[in-house]
């Protein structure tokens, strides 16, 4: 089938038609169903300034129907040679209903239906990573619950430094991930806007296209109100949803890595679930944490797709250019990896076993070194001193009753302080 824009019985180019759609028809199949609701409610538009009837509309509307019937039962893809999703829609109306499917398109560009479909399907499936990533802080929360009083060595530059607990350590990564979900939620009001109207970037004269109610219909909070601003901002907003997506997935990299470290062997403080391991075919005693580690692997995918978008319309001038196609690519891409990082983690998170006696066992006297020094500050000696003095007396240095090391916090979110409670609203606030 000819593109719809073709005029003359030319057909275009093979290796053209290759190199222009790419991979992107396989995007465009996801996006089919949010391209067919952004097509209903600009056909809907239309049909308040009697560009459409309104019998006309409700064919339409029927016929998008039957559409995604036949796109839930695996009978339609955008293939290479359909060039996008928005071609489809248009021919599938057209074959279906006659010169009327030809009137759908007026008034807008793909330009601006490109970004109806992907903005739609944005805000479905940030939803899903904010319900993973809340899941996950909960997990933590729950653990800071359980395990608040559990002593466990702390480490600074992978040495032993100072005692914590379990729950210290779990209820920091939750705090972080909390601010992480915030800039999520930016991220994703700044492309909560319907671009419809906008078109190729400079609007459509003679129609009075009802742009708030259209923007309504779909959910979006308004409109960008600007019509250059469309195409200006395209890249731009999702590289803003890339980023806070990098903030998410280098907290997640993270805990990936103490969870692998605390389940190695020299370490021990926790067990992973097995069916979240895989073996070795050569060493049969082996059970390694694969899903921990391509989760961390798959944060370095991240940050190249938050590249592109970043760098690439950098040097474009204003308006459309094809260029732009790129972007769907990576902020897609960039939306499945950290769903999937973000489940592994969370996955494994839910299976993990902690072992209370290897952390004890690893509760070696050098760790109270520091509170021993700060002990006597309360009689009077400057912590200078008191430092040099213990840095002195190795040999002294003992381990205290975890009583008494727990006892000796007095401040919320020190080890064995957890506010667990502050965190859940503080989850709550953030839409989580
Ligand atoms: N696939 C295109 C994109 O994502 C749709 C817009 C195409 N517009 C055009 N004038 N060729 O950018």
């Amino acid at each position: 089938m000819p593109p719809i824009w073709q005029k003359t019985d030319e057909s275009p180019d093979a290796w053209v038609t290759r190199f222009t759609v790419g991979a992107d028809a396989a995007w465009d199949t996801i996006l089919l169903p949010y391209d067919v609701e952004g097509t209903r409610a600009h056909a809907w538009g239309l049909s308040t300034i009697d560009v459409l009837t309104a019998d006309e509309y409700a064919d339409i509307s029927d016929a998008l129907d039957d559409l995604l019937a036949a796109y839930a039962q695996g009978e339609v893809v955008v293939e290479r040679s359909d060039e996008d999703s928005h071609t489809v829609i248009e021919r599938y109306l057209t074959a279906h209903l006659g010169p009327v499917g030809g009137k759908v398109h007026t008034g807008r560009s793909r330009n601006d239906q490109v970004l109806v479909a992907l903005r739609l399907y944005l805000r479905e499936e940030v939803e899903v990573l904010q319900q993973q990533a809340a899941a996950l802080i909960e997990q933590c929360c729950a653990w800071g619950e359980a395990w608040d009083e559990q002593l466990m060595p702390g480490y600074t530059h992978g040495q032993p430094a100072m005692p914590t607990t379990v729950g210290a350590w779990a209820l920091g990564y939750a705090e972080v991930l909390i601010d992480d979900l915030g800039r999520l939620e930016e991220a994703g009001k700044a492309l909560n806007r319907s671009p419809l109207g906008s078109a190729a970037g400079y609007g459509v004269p003679h129609l009075p296209l009802p742009r708030e109610a259209v923007a309504e219909r779909l959910g979006f909070v308004g409109v960008q109100t600007h019509v250059a601003s469309v195409q200006l901002s395209r890249g731009k907003l999702e590289g803003a949803l890339a980023h806070a997506y990098l903030q998410l997935g280098a907290t997640l990299n993270r805990l990936a890595s103490d969870l692998v470290q605390f389940n190695s062997r020299a370490y021990g403080f926790v067990e992973l679930p097995d069916a979240y391991c895989t073996g070795s075919s050569i060493m049969p005693q082996k059970k390694n944490p694969d899903v921990l580690e391509l989760a961390r692997a798959t944060f370095h995918r991240l940050q190249s797709e938050a590249q592109v978008l970043l760098t690439l319309p950098a040097n474009l001038t204003s308006g459309y250019h094809r260029d732009l196609q790129l972007t769907k690519d990576a902020i897609m891409r960039a939306t499945q990896c950290i769903q999937d990082v973000t489940e592994a983690v969370a996955r494994v998170a839910t299976g993990v076993r902690f072992v209370p006696e290897q952390m004890d066992a690893h509760l070696t006297p050098e760790l109270f070194a520091t509170a021993q020094a700060l002990e006597q500050v309360a009689s009077g000696t400057p912590f200078r001193d008191a430092y040099r003095q213990a840095a002195a007396q190795t040999e002294a240095w003992a381990v205290p009753d975890a009583a008494d090391v727990l006892a000796s916090y007095t401040y919320d979110g020190a080890p064995g302080q957890g506010r667990p409670d502050l965190l859940r609203q503080r989850l709550r606030d953030v839409g989580g």
